[in-house]
């Protein structure tokens, strides 16, 4: 892999991101409407992943009061099991921290091995399950990380 730097999203960065999503989420991406209004009211926590100048993953989190939630973190196929994602969820979680947040939840399939083997290893707890929460009529498994008594 080439450099690797994670830093804050902007607008440029918009399609770019628009284009990881898809490629990772297909039918169910996030509109550009929506990665918009996320940049835009939570640019704070909407971080990209760039290698050799190209953005290959993003991750963005909304924080109201002191709850973080992690609303997606998506990296390129082909640049996965890089350490990417993992090094954009520890950036987030870290300005999450230093904003005020006491806690950060997240919903995730019961289907997405890597992604739940993800937030495990960055210290989520599985606290909830949703039935048939997502369109392929999967479940969520709601997951959670206190973030009291860090830093
Ligand atoms: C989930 C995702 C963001 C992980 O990104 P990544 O850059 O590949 O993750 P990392 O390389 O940082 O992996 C960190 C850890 O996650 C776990 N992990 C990642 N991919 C995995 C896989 N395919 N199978 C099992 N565990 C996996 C491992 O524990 C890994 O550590 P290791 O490589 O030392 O074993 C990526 O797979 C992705 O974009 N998936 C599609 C989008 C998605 O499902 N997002 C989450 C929605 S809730």
């Amino acid at each position: 892999m080439g450099r690797l730097i994670v830093r804050a999203g902007s607008l440029r960065d918009l399609m770019d991101v628009v284009r990881v999503e898809h490629r990772c989420f297909g039918q169910e991406a996030y509109s550009t409407t929506t990665l918009l209004l996320l940049l835009s009211r939570y640019g704070r926590f909407f971080l990209v992943a760039e290698v050799d100048g190209r953005v290959v993953g993003y991750a963005s989190a909304t924080l109201r009061g002191k709850a973080g939630h992690l609303v997606s973190i998506a990296v390129l196929p082909e640049f996965r099991r890089l350490g990417i994602g993992k090094a954009l969820l520890k950036a987030l979680l870290e300005r999450l921290r230093e904003a005020g947040a006491r806690s950060v939840t997240l919903e995730v399939s019961v289907r997405n091995k890597a992604a739940i083997n993800l937030y495990l290893k960055m210290g989520f707890k599985a606290v909830g399950k949703i039935t048939r929460y997502y369109q392929d009529g999967s479940d969520a498994i709601i997951m959670e990380l206190s973030l009291e008594g860090e830093g």
